[in-house]
C-alpha cells in the first residue's frame, strides 16, 4: 500500500497545521453542529499539504459523513442540485445520493476537492453554476479546495470562508517521516529525513512518495542513500515526453523517476502521445517495450514489488526512447491521457501482441520469446516491403487475422494482403522449407532495395551533372527502363518462387 494512503490522517490531531487554522475550522464545525449553517470552507493552497485530509479527518472527528464529490463531473452536478434543491433541514443525502430519513440522518460533508479544474465558461457543471448553487445557501457543510484559489472568480471565493494553506516547514515534515519510519519499523538517521524534507520544498505527499522510494528494500536509510534531485513539476511529464520521443538520452529514466507521477500514470501518456511522433516500425517497436512495461506494472499489482517499478519506468523512457530510428525535431502538442480509456487499450494492444507472439511461436516452433528477438521484425518488414503475393503467402502462413495484420503493417495494407488471399484462394502451407523460402525472398528484397539505391544516385549525378546534354538523359532514361524490365523479371522469379 502506499505510505501516503496508509498515513492519511484519522482525525484532526493528526493533521500537521498552524494553530489558527484547526481553531477556525473547528469553530466552523462546531457551528454546523448546533443547527447553524456556515459559510462553505474554501482550502487554498500548494499540493500536499493536507488540505484534503483535514476536510477527511475534520469530518471523522465530528462523526459527519463525506460525500465527495468532483466539481467537473457531471454526474455529482445531480447530487449536488438535489441537495441544495431538496434537502430539508433534517433530511441529507448518502454518497450515492440517496435521501436518508431524517432518524439516521446526520451532517453530511460535501467535499468538492480542486474546484479551480472546473471550467469557467460552461453553465453547466461549471463555475457559474456552482455560484448559482452556493448563493442558495446549502444547509449541507461544503468544503471547497483549490491548489490556486485565485483561479476562481472574486464572486465565488467571497461566498466562501477562505482558509490558507501554506507550504509545511522541513521540521514539520520531518516529525510525519519520523513517525513513519518507527512504525514501518525502519531506522532512520535525521540527516537523510531532512534532506528528504527539504527536498520535498514543503510538499508533504512529496516527501512521504520519496521516503517510501528510498526505504523500498531497505531496513535502514542513512543520508547517503538519499540522492538529492530537485522534484520535478507536474508539467514536467511533458519534458520527459520531450526527451523520450525526440532524443537519444538516457537521463530521462532518472527524469521520469523524479516526477510526481507514479510509472502507471506515466505509462499511459506515452501510451497516449506516442503514435503523435512515432510511426511505423519505430511505433511498433516501442508499443512492444511499452507491453513489456506494462506487465511489470501488473506484476507490482498483483504482488506489489514496488522493485519492479524501477524496470517498468527504464522499459518506458530509456526503452521507448531507443526504439525510434532517429531523433525529431520540431514541436509536438502532447495530449493529457483519458486514464481509463486508455487502460483498456494498452492492455487490449497487449493481448493481441501476446497472439501474434503465440502464432509466429507456434509456426516456427520456437519461444515466444525468441519469436519476438528473431523472427518478429523480420517478419513485419516482410509484411510491409515484400511484394503482395509473398506478404499474403507470409500472412498465410502465420495465420494471422485482419485485425492481427491492422496492428502489424496498417489498415490499408492488411486490407489488400487479406483480398488477395481470397482471391487466390492461398492456404497455410505447411511445407517445412517456407521459413527458408521467406528468408530468401529477403535476401532478394535486400538486393533490390540496393539496386535501387544505386539508381537512385545515378539517376541524380545524370540530371544534376549533366542536365543540358538530352542525349545522356534519353540514354538514362533508356538505362532506367531496362533496370525497370529486369526488376519485372525479378518479380516474377519471386511469384514463381512461391508457386
Ligand atoms: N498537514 C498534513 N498532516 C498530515 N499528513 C499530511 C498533511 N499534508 C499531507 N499529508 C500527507 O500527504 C498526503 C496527501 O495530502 P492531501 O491532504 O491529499 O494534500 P492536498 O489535498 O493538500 O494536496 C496525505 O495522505 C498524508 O499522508
Ligand atoms: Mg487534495
Amino acid at each position: 500500500m502506499l505510505w501516503v494512503e496508509k498515513y492519511r490522517p484519522k482525525t484532526l490531531k493528526d493533521v500537521v497545521a498552524d494553530k489558527d487554522i484547526l481553531e477556525r475550522v473547528i469553530a466552523w464545525a462546531k457551528r454546523w453542529q448546533e443547527g447553524i449553517p456556515q459559510k462553505p470552507l474554501l482550502l487554498g493552497g500548494p499540493p500536499g499539504v493536507g488540505k484534503t485530509s483535514l476536510a477527511l479527518a475534520l469530518a471523522n472527528t465530528f462523526g459527519w459523513e463525506v460525500v465527495e464529490l468532483n466539481a467537473s463531473d457531471q454526474r455529482s452536478w445531480q447530487i449536488i442540485r438535489r441537495i441544495v434543491g431538496e434537502a430539508a433541514f433534517s433530511e441529507t443525502i448518502s454518497s450515492e445520493g440517496e435521501f436518508l430519513s431524517s432518524e439516521s440522518g446526520r451532517l453530511k460533508l460535501i467535499l468538492l476537492d480542486e474546484v479551480d479544474n472546473i471550467s469557467k465558461k460552461e453553465d453547466f457543471g461549471g463555475e457559474s453554476a456552482l455560484i448559482k448553487l452556493l448563493k442558495r445557501k446549502p444547509r449541507q457543510p461544503i468544503i471547497l479546495t483549490a491548489n490556486d484559489p485565485y483561479k476562481l472568480s472574486k464572486e465565488l471565493r467571497d461566498l466562501c470562508e477562505f482558509v490558507q494553506f501554506k507550504r509545511l516547514r522541513t521540521d514539520q515534515i520531518v516529525k510525519v517521516l519520523e513517525r513513519i519510519c518507527a512504525s514501518e519499523g525502519i531506522k532512520a538517521d535525521r540527516n537523510a529525513l531532512r534532506l528528504i524534507a527539504q527536498n520535498a520544498g514543503g510538499d508533504l505527499r512529496a516527501a512521504i512518495n520519496d521516503l517510501q522510494a528510498i526505504a523500498e528494500g531497505r531496513r535502514e536509510i542513512r543520508a547517503e542513500d538519499v540522492v538529492v534531485s530537485k522534484r520535478m513539476q507536474e508539467t514536467d511529464v511533458f519534458k520527459v515526453m520531450q526527451k523520450i520521443f525526440k532524443r537519444f538520452d538516457r537521463t530521462v529514466y532518472t527524469d521520469a523517476m523524479s516526477l510526481d507521477e507514479s510509472p502507471e500514470d506515466l505509462i499511459v501518456w506515452i501510451d497516449e502521445n506516442l503514435p503523435l511522433e512515432y510511426e511505423g516500425d519505430e511505433l511498433l517497436r516501442a508499443y512492444l517495450v511499452l507491453s513489456r512495461a506494462d506487465m511489470f506494472l501488473g506484476r507490482v499489482r498483483r504482488r506489489g514489488f514496488y522493485r519492479l517499478w524501477r524496470y517498468a519506468t527504464y522499459l518506458m523512457t530509456v526503452g521507448v526512447a531507443f526504439a525510434k530510428q532517429r531523433a525529431k525535431g520540431g514541436f509536438t502538442k502532447y495530449q493529457r491521457p483519458n486514464i481509463w480509456q486508455m487502460l483498456t487499450l494498452i492492455k487490449e494492444r497487449r493481448e493481441k501482441v501476446r497472439n501474434i507472439l503465440k502464432k509466429i511461436a507456434k509456426y516456427s516452433h520456437m519461444s515466444s520469446k525468441k519469436a519476438l528477438n528473431e523472427m518478429f521484425f523480420f517478419i513485419v518488414y516482410m509484411l510491409r516491403h515484400a511484394d503482395i503475393a509473398t506478404a499474403s503467402k507470409i500472412s498465410a502462413f502465420y495465420d494471422f487475422s485482419e485485425e492481427e495484420l491492422s496492428l502489424l503493417v496498417g489498415d490499408k495494407r492488411a486490407r489488400e494482403i487479406k483480398e488477395f488471399i481470397r482471391k487466390h484462394g492461398i492456404k497455410r502451407v505447411v511445407e517445412e522449407e517456407v521459413e527458408e523460402e521467406i528468408f530468401k525472398a529477403f535476401e532478394k528484397k535486400v538486393e533490390e532495395t540496393k539496386e535501387e539505391a544505386e539508381k537512385v544516385k545515378e539517376v541524380k549525378v545524370e540530371e544534376v551533372e549533366k542536365p543540358e546534354k538530352a542525349e545522356e538523359v534519353v540514354k538514362g532514361k533508356a538505362k532506367r527502363r531496362r533496370r525497370k524490365k529486369k526488376k519485372e523479371k525479378a518479380e516474377v522469379t519471386l511469384d514463381k518462387f512461391f508457386s
